[in-house]
This record gives C-alpha cells, structure tokens and sequence, in this order.
C-alpha cells in the first residue's frame, strides 16, 4: 500500500500584523470590539501592492522543502490552490515551478475551490501518489484575498488576509493520508462570489468579494461537522482517536460552532485565525505549519484539516502525521 505521507510543512505571512484599529486609522467604518466580538479576528497580514500570490508561494514552499529534506527538482508535481492567481494565465504553480527552478518536466496547474482549495488540493495530489506516478508533491494554498475586497464593504474588508502555506507530500509504505473526501453544491454560489471577469479588456460584472455572511455561517457550521466526521469513519478510526483539528480559518465563532457540533472529543483545535484573518486557501497549510513548527502536532498524531468556500465547495483530509 502506498501511503501519501507529510515530509515537511512551510508558510509565509507577508509584512507586519495589520490590526483592528490599524484599519479603522485608514477610514474604515468599524471598531476593534465589533471584528473582535462577531469573528475573533485581531490583525491579519496584507501584501504590498507589487507582491503576488506566486511570490508568496514561493517563500511557503521553500521552507516545506527544506523541512521535508529533498531538492526542488525532487518535486515531480505541483498543486497550487488560489484563487487569486497572479494571472488569468499562465498557471501560479507554473511560475511557481519556474521560481522554484525545477526543470524537470513534471506536471504544475492551479486549483479553484476557494478556501477549501488546499482541502481539494492534498485530496488531489494524494491520488496522484497512492497511483503510483508520483514520489514527491508540492501541495501549496496561496492567496493575495486583499485584492479582492471592497474596501468600503466593512462587512467583508475586515474578514480577510495574505499569506501561503505548503506541505510536501511523498510517497511513503508507512501511513500518511488515511481518508478524504471533498464535496460541492453549486445551487449556493451566490451567497459568496466574485461575481465578474475580464472581457475585451474590461471588468464585466462586480470585480470585488460579495457575501451573504449569515447564509455562509449557517451552511459552514453543518457541512464543516458532517465532513469532520465522514472522514474518521473512511478512515476506519473514531473521532475520538483524533489528536487534532484544523477548522478552516474564517471566523472563531464558525470554529466553535463546529467543535460543539462535533463534541467535546474535539476540543483540540488549532486556530490562527486571530492573527492571521481568513487567508482563504492559505488558511489550513498556515495553521498546519504553525502547530508542527511549535511543536503541538507531533508525527505519529491524527490530524483531520478541512476547509470550505465559495461554490459551494467542501471537503476533509484524516491523516497520521
Ligand atoms: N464593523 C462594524 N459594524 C459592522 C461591520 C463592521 N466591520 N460589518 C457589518 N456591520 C454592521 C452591519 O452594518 C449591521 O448593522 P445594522 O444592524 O445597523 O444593519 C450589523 O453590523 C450586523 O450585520 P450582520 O451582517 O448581520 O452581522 P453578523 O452578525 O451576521 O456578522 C459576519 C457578520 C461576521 C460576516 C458573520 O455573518 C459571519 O461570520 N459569517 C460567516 C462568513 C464567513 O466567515 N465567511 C468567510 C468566507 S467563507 C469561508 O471561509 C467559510
């Protein structure tokens, strides 16, 4: 059996932490105690205007390359989940490739499932390994989500950050990724939408994030439970048996509302959204690196990470660290 294994985890915040009263000093109509009390979120880390989600990539998979102990060129395939990309096209993972020096001819494209990218993303490269065409996979979530947002909607602005993350996953015979399973309904697409393009050389539509956040929180909190607890049950082990969760990072009370659902089993759960924001796609390999980094995940523990956004589009990976 061949198991898909994590080697080693890398992330990168750009900048220094902007906080609460940081964005009320540049004229948005909030306050500290509103962010604080409806979503928990204390700063986040926004990227300077000439810095792009490949840039930021680059800086996560270099340190998840070096925690893993192999080369770039030791890479034979690359997933990066964005859904700002640096352009329409080319791919970020291939201008990722290209930073990274690799030249060995292996596969890079992007991912779109917005903050449950990187959940679509580790199912994805998984499968390529356990198939048996893949060694070494480069799983990265990296998001400039800044770009996106409507500054004068304080009701989306002040939700959101920068920032990547990444994981290198090889092939190995000992456990890895025990279960996964990803899921989407796209009846919900309007309720959390960029709802524009690039046409002719023209923005069509609303170029900026639109959400309907009461109607996000609710179908979050039931779906982010039910995967939590599809994937134990695939992966033939009981919640109870799981060291760690890793919540997608949008909101704590969306955090705390899925760690009721789920029991007190669940009460260890990794949280960096207070500092970091929501960083999208970004938000659980960050999470994921914070905790290995400072030592709470340790190898041989379970981890379940899950992630959920626009679309609608969900998902959960079980693995054994
Ligand atoms: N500062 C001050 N007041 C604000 C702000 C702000 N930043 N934003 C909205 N308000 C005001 C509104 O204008 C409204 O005022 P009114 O009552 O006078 O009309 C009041 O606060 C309440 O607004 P609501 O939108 O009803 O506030 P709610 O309690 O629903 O909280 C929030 C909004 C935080 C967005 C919440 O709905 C939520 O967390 N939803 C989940 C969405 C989410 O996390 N999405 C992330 C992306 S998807 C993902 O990753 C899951």
């Amino acid at each position: 059996m061949i198991y898909a294994r994590v080697a080693g985890t890398g992330s990168y915040l750009p900048g220094n932490p902007v906080t609460n009263d940081d964005l009320v000093a540049r004229g948005i109509d909030t306050s500290d105690e509103w962010i604080v009390e409806r979503t928990g979120i204390r700063s986040r880390y926004l990227a300077a205007p000439d810095v792009t989600s490949s840039q930021l990539a680059y800086e996560a998979s270099v340190r998840a390359i070096e925690a893993a102990g192999c080369r770039p060129d030791d890479i034979d395939l690359i997933i990066v989940a964005t859904s700002t990309p640096d352009f329409i096209f080319p791919s970020t993972a291939t201008l990722l490739q290209a930073r990274l020096g690799i030249t060995n001819g292996s596969p890079a494209f992007d991912l779109q499932a917005v903050c449950a990218g990187f959940a679509y993303a580790i199912s994805t490269a998984e499968k390529f390994i356990r198939s048996g065409g893949t060694r070494r996979a480069l799983v990265v979530g990296a998001e400039v989500f800044s770009r996106i947002l409507d500054w004068n909607d304080r009701g989306t602005c002040v939700l959101f950050g920068d920032g990547a993350g990444a994981v290198v996953l090889e092939a190995s015979d000992a456990p890895g990724i025990l279960a996964s399973a990803i899921h989407a309904d796209g009846r919900h697409n309007p309720i959390l939408c960029v709802p524009g393009q690039v046409s002719r050389g023209e923005v069509i539509g609303d170029p900026f994030l639109r959400m309907d956040g009461q109607a996000v929180f609710k179908f979050a909190v039931k779906v982010l439970a039910d995967v939590a607890r599809e994937v134990p049950e695939l992966g033939g082990v009981s919640l109870d048996q799981v060291d760690w969760l890793i919540p997608p990072q949008a909101n704590t009370r969306i955090i705390q509302a899925t760690g009721k659902r789920l029991g007190p089993s669940m009460d260890k759960v990794i949280a960096t959204v207070s500092r970091h924001g929501n960083t999208s796609a970004a938000s659980i390999p960050l999470a994921l690196d914070e905790a290995v980094r400072d030592g709470r995940i340790q190898r041989g523990q379970k981890v379940i990470l899950e992630g959920i956004g626009g679309g609608f589009a969900w998902g959960a990976t079980l693995l054994q660290f």
